[in-house]
């Protein structure tokens, strides 16, 4: 039983196989957090809630009510009644003051776990998850606030999401809705976010935690390039196998806020949940409102082992693609290629050379519609410019088919462009502030989502081109954030809940399209990797990473990225050089190496680059379909990182059963020390011996891990290698 409350002791203990979580209620009902850390197989933890000390429990000591309230380690903090560390929840109540005060009514626990209505939601069968729900209530707004915990037992992962039900009349407005909270007492912990921007997303950031809040957070409208909804904190020296890791990942592809403040006490509150700047959700009477689910993992092993789970409970029980365990199409996307500059002509001359290499699908990205040949006009014309595509849609992806390949199309439905007939027929449909002219970014505004019409012009725009021709796949972009936030479709008073709206519409629209196109390939991206979170996952099996294809900054950015989401998941391509984006030049392998820690394809002429690089592809195409069922399937190890060594990176995916493990290396900065590196490997079976592909040379997996292996030198930068075991005994 992965969910057990114990009456006695008034404890609830919820235990997946590595890791323990409790909760306590006090006498009065005060929901508290005790522990969460190792398994642990004792539940006689009551004295962890601390209500034994001073400042005692209300019912103790009433006069120090507010001491006591800023001291105990709880599950959902609320906000105005004394409590002054970081709040979940804001309420104000209809005479105008912030107060709300909830306490335990009632709890259930049952097998398996609901879905969240119009969000993104892990799942799981009855065997594979349990649910408990903590109902408590704030007696004066009638306001009930279910907490729902939904315990992931061989993936070590709780996660955590909340209900609000206004049961009374009163007309309440939730300034502020988190979705979780630990509280811990200090264990020197450090910070781990990731951050970083345009074409350099999903960095790893690390920083000493010091007294006072620290947060991330997206104010944009998605979850952004720059800051991540995740937040771990970690004992201090926390490698890739030892240490304690407490991590926090949102399901949401919105504004979020993660934040921990280290008190006065020593303690530390980690919460995250729907950023509350600019947002305030009106809850009348009998109305409900979900708030998005929060991932939470504790790794008792460093982060290699937060890693591998967290990998697999995303692909367990978040993705939910037909995809998710298939080979995904090796691609070649005309985005590097040609840019805007392309016709029937031109794509199908792609084509014909992409097949020749063993290529299978062919992507025709951003430029096909309205009168759009820069990006300056067309968003929401989504009718295809014959001009371009002469003979129509139809013909060219039968053409391509006929070919051998599959066809793919890109579109950003979420937009509008000031140029564009929809502008001209609907420019109250653009997000804007009335009476003020809206800011655009790249030539273009968002569309209102909170607006149902809106959804539904949106959507059937795609859906339509999906029923006219045979398409496989659809690259679903993003390319600007939200500004200017009004609505002509929201009352006065609900202004605030747009941003919030936006991504509801957006998630429905792709759950239409999910379930009306069941065998479609569906890649999301923003500005590359700007809305790389797990809500997405819900709908996508993979999203594209970044729009810097340069391998090099690659490495650190899939580092960061495979830090918490399976490789399976990461879009990937080889490109041309120099790198559109840094003018750097590397080794046509290397870029070859490093796609394949992702989906593998192209994104580059293939009718123009080198006679060499174009007779490298066939065995590159070859190398993905030996290797992807183990990449996409297996458990990652990071090795060695160059974002640390400044000199060289190194990870590799073991097979579940252990029987065969990929390595890739990469020598980014070549130091002439004219003999090799020997390094420590992970996750191979010690017992077992292992045969080096390409060679005759056998190693004990435990010599590989406690010894090492020898990786030799090789002159040039950006140089790499991949090295295939496969285990030769038991
Ligand atoms: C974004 C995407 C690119 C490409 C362009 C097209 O930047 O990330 O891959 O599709 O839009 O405009």
């Amino acid at each position: 039983m992965a969910v057990r409350y114990y009456e006695d002791q008034r404890i609830f203990k919820l235990d997946t196989k590595n890791t323990t979580y409790m909760i306590g209620l006090t006498p009065e009902g005060y929901v508290g957090h005790v522990y969460y850390g190792d398994y642990m197989e004792s539940a006689d933890a009551a004295y962890l809630l601390r209500t034994g000390e001073h400042p005692y429990t209300p019912s103790v000591l009433p006069r120090e009510k507010s001491s006591f309230l800023d001291f105990f380690p709880t599950e959902y903090p609320t906000g105005g009644i004394g409590d002054y560390r970081e709040s979940c929840l804001d309420v104000r109540g209809e005479a105008g003051s912030r107060g709300c005060e909830i306490l335990y009514d009632s709890h259930s626990i049952r097998n398996g776990k609901p879905g969240l209505k119009g969000l993104p939601a892990s799942f799981g069968t009855d065997e594979e998850v349990m649910t408990l729900e903590i109902i408590c209530v704030d007696k004066v707004l009638h306001l009930k606030v279910v907490l729902s915990y939904s315990v992931f037992e061989k993936e070590d992962v709780i996660t955590r999401n909340v209900r609000l039900i206004n049961e009374g009349e009163e007309h309440l407005r939730i300034e502020k809705v988190l979705s979780a909270c630990i509280d811990m007492d200090d264990e020197e912990f450090e910070m781990v976010t990731l951050t970083g921007g345009w074409a350099r997303e999903r960095r790893i950031q690390r920083r000493r935690l010091a007294y006072g809040r620290q947060s991330v957070s997206s104010a944009k409208g998605g979850s952004s390039h720059q800051e991540h909804p995740f937040m771990a904190l970690v004992t201090s020296g926390t490698t890739q196998q030892t240490g304690r890791v407490y991590a926090m990942n949102f399901v949401y592809s919105g504004n979020f806020i993660a934040e921990t403040e280290l008190n006065q006490h020593d303690a530390v509150r980690m919460v995250m949940g729907i950023n509350d700047e600019d947002f305030c959700w009106n809850l009348r009477g009998g109305e409900e409102f979900q708030a998005p689910e929060a991932v939470l993992i504790f790794s008792g092993e460093g982060f290699g082992k937060m890693s591998r789970s967290l990998h697999d409970f995303y692909r367990n029980h978040m993705i939910r693609s037909p995809y998710l365990h298939k080979k995904r199409p090796v691609l070649i996307n005309n985005w590097e290629a040609t840019y805007f500059d392309f016709d029937t002509e031109k794509l199908l001359s792609i084509a014909r050379e992409a097949k020749k290499a063993g290529i299978e699908m062919l992507v025709m990205d951003d430029g096909w519609f309205g009168k759009r040949s820069n990006d300056d006009s067309s968003l929401g014309d989504w009718t295809v410019n014959e001009e371009k595509i002469t003979g129509g849609l139809k013909y060219l992806v039968d053409k391509v088919r006929e070919i051998g390949l599959e066809f793919g199309i890109w579109f950003e439905p979420e937009m509008i462009s000031p140029d564009s007939e929809l502008y001209k027929v609907h420019p109250e449909w653009a997000i804007h502030i009335p009476g003020r002219a809206a800011t655009e970014s790249r030539a273009q505004y968002a569309l209102d989502l909170s607006n149902p019409e809106v959804v539904d012009y949106a959507y059937e725009c795609v859906a339509k081109i999906l029923r006219s021709a045979p398409i496989s796949y659809v690259k679903w972009d993003m390319n600007r954030q939200l500004s200017d936030l009004g609505s002509a479709y929201l009352d006065r008073d609900s202004q605030q809940e747009l941003f919030h709206r936006y991504v509801l519409g957006l998630y429905e629209m792709q759950e239409r399209l999910v379930t009306e196109f069941p065998d479609l390939l569906l890649e999301n991206c923003a500005s590359g990797g700007g809305r790389f979170d797990p809500g997405m996952f819900y709908y996508s099996p993979q999203i594209w990473c970044s729009d810097d294809t340069d391998a090099v900054e690659r490495l650190a950015i899939q580092e960061g990225t495979a830090l918490i989401y399976p490789l399976s998941t990461m879009g990937a391509h080889v490109s041309d050089c120099p790198n559109h984006m840094t003018g750097r030049v590397t080794p046509f392998e290397t870029r070859g190496h490093v796609a394949l820690a992702g989906t593998f394809g192209y994104e580059l002429d293939i009718t123009k680059i080198s006679e060499k690089d174009r007779e490298m592809i066939p065995e590159q195409v070859e190398m993905y379909h030996k290797y992807n069922d183990l990449v996409r399937e297996g458990d990652y190890y990071r090795i060695a990182s160059y974002r640390e060594n400044h000199k060289y990176d190194c990870y590799l995916v073991a097979a579940k059963d252990k029987s065969e493990v990929l390595m890739t290396f990469v020598q980014v900065q070549c130091a002439p020390v004219f003999h090799g590196k020997k390094i420590r490997l992970q996750g191979f079976d010690e017992k077992s011996v292992y045969q080096l592909d390409g060679t005759k040379q056998a190693y004990t997996g435990e010599m590989l891990m406690k010894g090492g292996f020898v990786i030799d030198f090789a002159q040039g930068d950006a140089v790499s290698r991949l090295y295939h075991f496969v285990r030769i005994n038991r």
